[in-house]
């Protein structure tokens, strides 16, 4: 109970906030950071279970973090980046030098630089046709399903989840959803997921995606015509060694299944933003048709930017290497520091009505990094920007354009595998547009 009080450690600067022993509350409220900010301020304390990013009941004992607000954050992790790391993911012990985030800072600028190579906006952009039919059938599909299951309505998580996963196979390793390889890839992926405990069925399963990756990049490199471009192609013809390399190898793999989660997880969030958003979504067919010629951002991108302010991007997290200053306060050797995104995404004093879905608000303004952050500001921001938001693009356009939705059952908010989701109830009945109606609008 001593420890639980906000004032608990003021005596060596520790910020206000609870360390209670019993702290459920973060995992079944979402707006519990949003509490802890108003009652405290934007510096606060609490204790999580387990050490990793995104607070896990499963993986270790009580872990005191300090939480701090995106523009504080920014600036911590500039001025201490030598004191900070980011948490362990379980994968990376499977990876010699490790996963890519978590490197020594040499190891890291070499192989993000292999990387950051490869995931080129041409490769993306030449992938955008098949994103659209791939999408376009997908959903399709999805609205017979619905309307071969009566009134009970489909259940879109896992669905867009396989969907989202042909599209990330077709991007990374120029391997299309026909090819026969493709259905062991996804088994594949299946086994190598975080939460997976047998080591020997994870090593396994690794070597023989890494067999298949192989042999790809050597019948490109090899392919007299012109291989489709993916960022495996990309890596064979810059970097070939790279296939010999295991922490190359298996970062390209771990950096394919991690990406596909996270993204997969947004365009969950968009189906459902744009289904309960009819007045935004009914707008998206005039705009696609118009392409703005003023430089503005198209709707349907400003749609996923607002997805991804209110739903995708939650937090990022350090581990504590030694003493941090923070104004008044000090954060432990030993802590985490998590850096609140979601709740900086919807301080009021930076968004207007900050929980509304307006897409339109970044007509209004622009934000600079320190305000809107959704792919990280630091050594290891995100090398998947372009990606995320042409796909995302792409998804939110062919929604518009081909179905049109109903919820027929809901629940509150779930906290499952380290985010905030849509409740595993959540039915939604799915039609095809009528399309002479959309041209008509
Ligand atoms: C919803 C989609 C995505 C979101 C919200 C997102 C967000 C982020 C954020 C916030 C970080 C920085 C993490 C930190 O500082 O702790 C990050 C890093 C990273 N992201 Fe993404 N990301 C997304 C999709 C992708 C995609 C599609 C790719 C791959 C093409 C990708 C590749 C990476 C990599 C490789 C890093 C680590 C870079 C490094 O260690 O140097 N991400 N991402």
């Amino acid at each position: 109970m001593w420890r639980g009080l906000p004032g608990y450690g003021r005596s060596r600067r520790l910020p206000p906030g609870s360390l209670s022993l019993l702290p459920f509350d973060y995992l079944m409220d979402p707006f519990f950071f949003s509490k802890q900010i108003e009652r405290h301020g934007w510096v606060f304390k609490m204790n999580q279970f387990g050490f990793g990013a995104g607070p896990n009941p499963f993986r270790g004992f009580l872990q005191p973090v300090c939480c701090v607000d995106m523009k504080r954050g920014i600036k911590i992790l500039s001025d201490h980046d030598e004191r900070l790391i980011p948490p362990v993911i379980p994968s990376s012990r499977f990876i010699p030098k490790k996963y890519l985030r978590e490197m020594k800072r040499e190891d890291h600028s070499h192989y993000r630089q292999i990387f950051s190579s490869a995931f080129k906006r041409e490769v993306i952009d030449e992938s955008a046709e098949f994103m659209t039919r791939h999408f376009r059938t997908s959903l399709l599909q999805l609205a017979d399903q619905s309307s071969s299951n009566g009134s009970r309505g489909v259940a879109p998580e896992n669905f867009l989840l396989a969907t989202t996963f042909g599209v990330f196979v077709r991007c990374f390793f120029g391997i299309f959803p026909d090819d026969e390889r493709f259905g062991l890839l996804e088994k594949l992926s299946a086994v190598i997921d975080l939460t997976n405990r047998d080591d020997r069925e994870v090593s396994v399963a690794l070597d023989e995606f890494a067999g298949i990756l192989r042999q790809e990049a050597h019948r490109v490199g090899a392919s007299n015509h012109n291989p489709t471009s993916s960022f495996l192609s990309e890596i064979a013809r810059a970097e070939p060694a790279a296939f010999d390399d295991l922490t190359a190898i298996r970062n390209f793999i771990y950096i394919m299944t991690a990406s596909w989660i996270d993204t997969s997880g947004l365009i969950t969030w968009l189906f459902k933003e744009l289904s309960e958003h009819p007045d935004w979504t009914t707008r998206l067919p005039g705009d696609i048709q118009l392409k703005a010629t003023d430089g503005a951002e198209p709707l349907s991108v400003r749609c996923v930017r607002e997805t991804l302010r209110l739903r995708q991007s939650e937090y990022l997290y350090r581990r504590v290497l030694a003493d941090l200053p923070v104004e008044d306060f000090v954060i432990p050797k030993g802590w985490l520091l998590r850096v609140c995104i979601r709740e900086s995404h919807r301080d009021p004093r930076v968004f207007d009505t900050p929980n509304e879905f307006n897409p339109d608000r970044f007509l209004a303004r622009s934000y600079p990094r320190a305000e809107y952050s959704t792919f990280g500001a630091s050594r290891i921001s995100c090398l998947g920007e372009h990606l995320t938001l042409t796909l995302g693009q792409i998804f939110v356009e062919q929604f518009a354009l081909n179905i049109e939705t109903s919820t027929r059952e809901d629940g509150p908010l779930e906290y499952r595998k380290w985010h905030w989701k849509p409740s595993s109830k959540w039915r939604v009945h799915v039609s095809r547009r009528d399309r002479q109606q959309v041209a008509m609008k």
